[in-house]
């Protein structure tokens, strides 16, 4: 009935505006006629056109679209094709004033919060009702590539384009948001301006403290990029509760299944549960010629053992679902020629089920006392950063793109992400979906990453018309 309804309004306001959506789609993906079967350039009288010749309208620009993801790339701190961009550095702030730029060109007003989440909101014609939001982030790891929640932040602005071409005026406000820090790479914490934003009062209060590898404290590292100016207190940014009446998030899939499959779109309906542990061992060091061997008690060897446990219990849950990885591991002093007296090793570990995962934290908290009394080493640190729940997709938004699939005859799967998202934390203040997009041979998180202009194209197209239908929600 609601997509009835949109499809009313939609077919109403092309016809009233008569405007033409450009095309500048990727040689490879059909061509306007193609969908239509109308020529491009001879005037069209819309109110005799069936819904789906309307929908085929809503056009993606592709070709701006993928020179902005290369532009955004450049804004890094290792070179081409690896893209680095850690918040709040130089290249950050650049490429924040890179995406606030696009967002104030597509008529976005923009704002930005305490921590730098900014926001480009499209007035509904009914701007007193919660907003439909849609955002992803821009930071990304050492060396990865540039399509990693870019996608969803760049993707999310040609979305509102999208439908600005088309004629769609939406009811409820439509808000693109652009996410601080989703990566953990500088502060340790992942998703920290959607953590901030759904509530969490225990980080609001860490950051008070925090610091990075450098020992640059996180509220100096804030301000020289511009933010969290006058206060320490940065609860400013909690969210109210019923701000966003959806939040729909466009993602690629970092695994294989969908390419594998020959699939269009992922709808996702559960992201797994992530969790974050630092250890920290710590010895006598010595000589490495004159110390015997007996007589050592290595941090090093300590941290290469626990890491050895962390594959052993994830092996052990009996779930092809549950995984573990030691990302970081240093050692002090790191010198060839000295025994490390102290190590840091850092894990992630995941699963679809949250206590299966808990599970394996309990297993590996063991083993670190264990190795530690075995080698008379001490354990120092043995700190949970984070042990979130898993999030489900609410039902109304899943069923919003199903219906927008259908509408635009593509195919998609049901499936779970097992890499967390802002989404993880947008759930617990809005009904939340996600939408995938194939990539290839699953790559993510290193250089190789890549998706399709088609791909990319599909996604935001489904996202538009999604957001579209969402907005137009009671
Ligand atoms: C997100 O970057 C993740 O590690 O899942
Ligand atoms: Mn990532
Ligand atoms: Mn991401």
């Amino acid at each position: 009935m609601m997509s009835l309804r949109f499809f009313l309004l939609l077919l109403f306001q092309l016809s009233v505006s008569g405007i033409l959506a450009i095309n500048n789609e990727d040689p490879t993906d059909k061509t306007m006629e193609d969908f239509s079967g109308y020529p491009i350039h001879a005037p069209i009288d819309y109110s005799f056109a069936a819904p789906n010749t309307l929908l085929s309208f809503l056009s993606v620009d592709s070709t701006a679209l993928e020179n902005q993801i290369d532009e955004l790339s450049t804004f890094s701190d290792t070179p081409a094709p690896s893209v680095t961009r850690i918040l709040y550095t130089e290249k950050d702030v650049l490429a924040r004033r890179y995406v606030k730029n696009l967002m104030g060109l597509s008529g976005l007003s923009v704002r930005e919060d305490a921590v730098g989440n900014i926001f480009g909101r499209w007035d509904g014609y009914e701007p007193d009702l919660a907003p439909v939001a849609t955002g992803s982030h821009i930071d990304a790891i050492p060396y990865s590539g540039k399509y990693d929640g870019v996608v969803g932040v760049l993707g999310a602005i040609e979305a509102i384009n999208v439908l600005k071409r088309s004629g769609f005026k939406p009811k409820r406000s439509l808000e693109v948001v652009l996410f601080t820090s989703e990566e953990p790479t500088r502060f340790g914490i992942s998703c920290l301006g959607s953590r901030l934003l759904a509530g969490s009062k225990a980080l609001a209060e860490a950051l008070k403290t925090t610091v990075d590898a450098q020992n640059i404290s996180f509220l100096e590292a804030a301000r020289s990029a511009g933010y969290a100016k006058e206060q320490d207190d940065i609860s400013s940014v909690f969210l109210k509760e019923g701000s966003y009446s959806a939040f729909l998030e466009l993602h690629i899939e970092q695994g294989p299944i969908l390419e594998a499959e020959g699939l269009s779109i992922g709808i996702v309906t559960a992201i797994a549960a992530p969790a974050s542990l630092k250890v920290d061992f710590e010895g006598n060091g010595g000589h490495a010629g004159a110390v015997l061997m007996p007589n050592r008690n290595d941090a090093g060897l300590a941290a290469a053992e626990l890491a050895l446990d962390v594959e052993k219990h994830v092996l052990g849950s009996g779930s092809i679902d549950t995984v573990g990885t030691v990302g970081i591991l240093e050692l002090h002093p790191g010198a060839i020629n000295s025994i490390p007296s102290k190590s840091h090793v850092e894990i992630d570990t995941r699963d679809i089920d949250e206590k299966r995962r808990n599970d394996v934290i309990e297993k590996i908290h063991q083993s670190a006392a264990t190795i530690a009394s075995k080698r008379g080493v001490r354990l120092s640190e043995f700190k949970i950063v984070n042990q979130d729940p898993p999030a489900l997709s609410d039902k109304s938004v899943i069923e919003a793109m199903e219906a927008t699939l259908k509408e635009l005859n593509l195919t998609h799967k049901l499936m779970i992400s097992r890499a967390y998202h802002d989404s993880l934390f947008m759930a617990r203040v809005s009904p939340m979906g996600m939408l995938f997009i194939p990539c290839y041979k699953g790559y993510s998180h290193k250089p190789e990453e890549y998706a399709s202009s088609h791909n990319i194209g599909n996604g935001v197209k489904v996202l538009a018309l999604t957001l579209a239908k969402l907005s137009l929600n009671q």
